[in-house]
């Protein structure tokens, strides 16, 4: 193989020079590689590609805006149609009434801006040293500034200097640590908390029973805004709209990409609660000086909106839930194999298989390992993440392909 100009995130390119693996084709749950091969997408690319891929409504609705009006911008008093339309549905399945939504590029994009409407929210209600922003241990945010500042995850911290001063981690799975560090910081302090509703990128980890409700009671005990990071967790991954709604809990904040569009274009955005929007929205003279040139970009909304069609049409959406058990339990007696720790999941289309420390200790590129023998022994491609390998396929995956996803772990597991 050739060497290669392109820069890959999350990647030693000293190793990937020369060993690309190019992909060319999509249909459904399946990728096709440059020679044709076959693969199940056991991961929905990047935890995005919801409806599965190659759907022809959606290069229709693309096709069809380009021909109106490709791009333009929403500074200001600037609108287009389908952006006002994806803020309306948004807002319509979000879990708080009268909501107002922010669109942004992706998820890390609206990470930052969920930061900063946090702050300015702050500041415009008269408590401007609440600037302090708590995370979760294990989370993921992107890799922006704000997203690599408050990273639960530490290696995307290191060696890049501190982002944010005002950043603080707490326990993933314990709700007293909340509160210890809110009165730690001094709640008149506090800004937010960030928590996505299953643990994605950290290793797939669904909340501990109770946490979710306990710390978003914590948070409003303190009138700390609760951010619900759905970049993962929304558009049906978790059963419903956004996944924060299983658990009865009703955030101030959410972020969304990735599902939205099932990644057929990027975009993504901030829904707010109303009141949160109050002082932006209700209130002449501010203005709230944030957004990208992207935002609101009117044929990245149009493939929204004919993926929210589809995720409606189709009922895909509810699938999510309907299919989280027969996934975990086709997963779940890898935990009897002597290379595996734990498997996790069982909420929500998404699962992980922890390899076990002794594993890693003995070989500590085994999970690379593991990916690699799946994808070319049984042509299954699963998502390697620090200890484990995730998998989360698209919502329109049956319980056949969770058998294949098995037979490629039993495989790789096996070969190590
Ligand atoms: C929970 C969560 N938040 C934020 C992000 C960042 O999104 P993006 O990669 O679109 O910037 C991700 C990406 O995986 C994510 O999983």
């Amino acid at each position: 193989m050739t060497d290669t100009s392109l820069w890959h995130p999350f990647a030693d390119m000293h190793a990937v020079r020369g060993a690309e693996f190019v992909l060319e084709r999509g249909e459904d749950v399946w990728v096709y590689d440059t020679g044709g091969k076959r693969y199940l997408d056991a991961t929905a690319s990047l935890w995005y590609s919801n409806i599965g891929h190659g759907r022809p409504e959606i290069a229709a609705a693309i096709a069809a805006q380009l021909g109106k009006l490709e791009a333009y911008g929403i500074f200001g008093n600037f609108a287009n149609v389908p952006a006002k339309e994806v803020a309306a549905r948004v807002a319509s399945y979000a879990p708080m009434a009268d909501a107002k939504v922010f669109l942004t590029s992706g998820g890390g994009d609206s990470i930052e801006t969920a930061a900063k409407i946090a702050r300015r929210y702050w500041n415009a209600k008269g408590e401007p040293e609440r600037t302090h922003l708590i995370s979760r241990t294990q989370s993921y945010h992107g890799t922006h500034g704000v997203g690599t500042g408050i990273a639960g995850i530490g290696a995307n911290r290191d060696g890049f200097g501190e982002f944010i001063r005002e950043a603080e981690r707490v326990a993933h799975d314990d709700p007293a640590a909340l509160r210890k560090e809110i009165e730690r910081i001094g709640p008149e302090k506090v800004a937010a908390f960030f928590a996505e509703p299953v643990i994605g990128a950290g290793g797939v980890i669904p909340p501990a029973p109770g946490y979710l409700e306990a710390t978003a009671a914590i948070a409003r005990e303190y009138g700390v805004l609760f951010v619900a990071d759905e970049v993962i967790c929304g558009y049906g991954r978790l059963g419903r709209w956004f996944g924060i709604e299983r658990f009865g809990v009703t955030p101030d904040l959410i972020t969304f990409a990735k599902g939205v569009t099932s990644g057929y274009l990027p975009l993504g955005g901030v829904i707010a609660s109303a009141e949160v929007a109050a002082p932006f929205w209700d209130e002449g003279g501010r203005a709230f000086r944030h957004g990208a040139t992207y935002a609101g970009h009117p044929t990245c909304c149009a493939a929204a909106l004919a993926n929210l069609d589809i995720l409606e049409q189709d009922n895909l959406v509810t699938r999510g839930e309907q299919l989280e058990k027969p996934l975990y339990e086709a997963l779940r007696s890898l935990a009897d194999h002597p290379a595996v720790a734990e498997v996790r999941g069982g909420v929500g289309l998404l699962a992980a298989v922890e390899l076990h420390p002794d594993t890693l200790a003995a070989n500590p590129a085994a999970v690379a390992a593991v990916g690699a023998h799946a994808r070319d022994e049984s042509g299954v491609l699963l998502r390697t993440l620090n200890s484990s390998l995730a998998v989360s396929p698209p919502l329109t995956a049956t319980e056949e392909h969770f058998r294949l996803i098995r037979q490629a772990f039993d495989a790789a597991l096996d070969s190590l």
